[in-house]
């Protein structure tokens, strides 16, 4: 899920949000965004020193705007005031922040039933796979393509043909056509003039870390591996530019792209529940990163 986009877009038929300047006690303010499609007021990276003064400050902008969660990506020394003021830290990516220090992916459900799983038995059974971790199947090598700014209409028309819900306005030729002109990496494997399958790298250069996102196959063309190629070379994409980690927010309940991140050696760090609309609606997300190979210097 990249970093969501204050709309309304060109075309885009869902308005998303807007972003809030959030007053912090002591603290300068924060921006926020009142994430309207997910139900929630989201916070990266906010810049203070007081993680308790932060919580209180979003709780309470949350009430305000009546989001049924908030959802605060930081430093990891905040996690402490944050949790002291009510929330919960759903997960940690070690090196997130230029590869030193680690970022707490922290919860608050203000809808109590924000906190449980949307669908606890699809989970187990993601679980039951990771556990039981089956080895790849041998098959020949599979070429991706780097996407050019042409292609983000194939993109967004796969996208729009793949997800009922998505929380980005990736399903609109004109929001992808704009990020590969930007230099985000997008990745597909093409049939005939068809694209079967996509995924992107949404940079967050501040950090040096990316995440990977907009993985979608065209159904009569899953269980080939073309998303772990995708993948594993969008990966070599984040090497190239030195960046030190990468990480993605993944449906917790779908088998196949969970197992494709374990493979790609990537660790499971938490699971954000009923964090996101996409898919079959309001689901869990899982999170994972994994430290980057880096050339020696
Ligand atoms: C998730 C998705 C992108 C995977 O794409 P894909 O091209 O089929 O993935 P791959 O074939 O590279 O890898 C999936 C692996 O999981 C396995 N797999 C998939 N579903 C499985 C299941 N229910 N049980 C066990 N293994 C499963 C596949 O067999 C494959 O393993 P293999 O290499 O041993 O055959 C595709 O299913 C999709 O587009 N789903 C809908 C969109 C979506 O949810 N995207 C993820 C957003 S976070």
């Amino acid at each position: 899920m990249p970093a969501i986009l204050c709309l309304p877009q060109p075309d885009d038929p869902a308005p998303r949000g807007f972003t809030v300047q959030v007053p912090v006690a002591g603290e300068s303010n924060v921006d926020a965004v009142v994430d309207l499609y997910s139900d929630r007021l989201r916070c990266d990276h906010p810049n203070v020193d007081d993680g308790r003064a932060l919580g209180r400050a979003l709780t309470h902008q949350a009430v305000r705007e009546s989001c049924g969660r908030v959802v605060v990506l930081v430093h990891e020394e905040l996690a402490a005031g944050l949790r002291a003021a009510g929330y919960e830290q759903e997960a940690t990516m070690p090196g997130f922040y230029s590869g030193d220090g680690d970022c707490a992916v922290m919860g608050l459900a203000l809808d109590d039933s924000r906190s449980l799983s949307a669908d606890a038995a699809a989970l187990q059974k993601v679980e039951r796979l990771l556990r039981d971790a089956p080895p790849e199947r041998s098959r020949p090598l599979i070429e991706t393509e780097r996407a050019i700014v042409g292609d983000g209409e194939a993109i967004a028309q796969l996208i729009t043909e793949t997800f009922d819900h998505y929380p980005t306005p990736s399903g609109v030729s004109a929001y992808i056509e704009q990020h590969i002109e930007d230099g985000t990496p997008f990745r597909l494997v093409r049939e005939g003039d068809k694209v079967i399958a996509c995924a992107s790298a949404d940079l967050v250069p501040e950090a040096r870390t990316a995440e990977l996102t907009d993985c979608a196959t065209s159904p009569e063309h899953r269980g080939r591996g073309l998303m772990q190629a995708i993948l594993a070379d969008l990966v070599g994409d984040l090497e190239d530019l030195g960046y030190p980690t990468a990480f993605t927010l993944a449906r917790a309940q779908v088998p196949g792209v969970n197992l494709a991140f374990q493979r790609l050696g990537f660790e499971l760090r938490g699971r954000m529940a009923q964090s996101c609309r996409i898919g079959t609606g309001l689901e869990d997300m899982n999170v994972w990163s994994r430290r980057l190979a880096q050339e020696a210097s």
